[in-house]
């Protein structure tokens, strides 16, 4: 391992490219391998022990055949279910978006009353609320699933009224209970944050840690001494199926992030 090792990112699918593009943008020399999982897409509703043994799967190829020397759980997800174990079997460093989501929270609530939208299972897991809680004991964390939002956000839909009604429904009860905070606790959310923000009116501060999440790493990786210095870097963005690949999706990755994603299906798991 070393300076032009990769930085590799693992996800369910793609959403994770709203993270990735972040490191890219702040590490444009690092070279990326991006996996999605497509083929056991969406990991929101499955046990914790089967996206645990997904990621761990992703993450061995990530580090023992790719040469990783650092890696992104792109997935909060999967970050709740795999990294702590993931982290005693790996030697390079793991990181995924809860405890920086949870450290922003903290930091910028101004009455320690924090929203959280996320899969149900990130929220069952209670990983944020236990993040949350240990930087805050006094903190008040509100917790809901929205299931919903994952497939309009796959369906290419992130401003029609339907969405928008379904955004009111979802957020009002965080406004009503007083949250001045709402952590965008899944990969997909930042799509919609635009429709989020007309719903909310300024009510909550909305927080997505992808820039958080790529200046901790260019911090790690400089006092390793692993940055890498280069201009541009290559990226590679692997699947496991290609085919459930969302055309819809993947042209909103390629427009709002402005990436030129090439997608190739590379199956770990047969
Ligand atoms: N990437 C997942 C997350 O951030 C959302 C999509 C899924 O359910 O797999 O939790």
């Amino acid at each position: 391992m070393g300076i032009k090792s990769p930085v590799g990112f693992l996800d369910s699918g793609i959403g994770g490219l709203t993270i990735s593009s972040e490191v890219i943008r702040l590490l444009p020399g690092e070279n990326i391998i991006y996996y999605g999982d497509n083929a056991h897409f969406p990991y929101g509703p499955r046990l914790q022990w089967e996206v645990r043994d997904f990621a761990l799967r992703i993450i061995d190829y990530l580090v023992n055949e790719c040469d990783a020397k650092y890696i992104v759980v792109a997935c909060n997800t999967a970050s709740v279910a795999a990294i702590d174990v993931a982290s005693e079997v790996f030697s390079v460093p793991i990181i995924g978006p809860i405890t920086e989501g949870a450290k922003e929270a903290v930091q910028s609530s101004k009455n320690q009353k924090i929203g959280l939208i996320a899969t149900e299972g990130t929220v069952s897991s209670q990983g944020y609320q236990n993040a949350i809680y240990k930087l805050n004991p006094d903190a008040e964390v509100v917790a809901h699933a929205t299931p919903k939002l994952v497939d309009i956000v796959e369906k290419g839909q992130l401003s029609d009224l339907e969405t928008e009604g379904i955004l009111r429904e979802y957020l009002t009860p965080f406004i009503n209970t007083g949250c001045d905070s709402l952590i965008l606790g899944c990969t997909h959310f930042p799509f919609l944050m635009e429709t989020i923000k007309k719903v909310i009116e300024g009510k909550m501060n909305v927080i997505f840690p992808g820039t958080e999440i790529a200046e901790r790493i260019k911090r790690d990786l400089a006092d390793t001494g692993l940055l890498n210095p280069d201009k541009k870097g290559d990226e590679i963005y692997l699947t496991s199926q290609l085919s459930n690949v969302s055309k819809d999706f993947l042209k909103i990755g390629r427009e709002r992030l402005g990436m030129n994603l090439d997608f190739q299906e590379l199956n770990l798991f047969e």
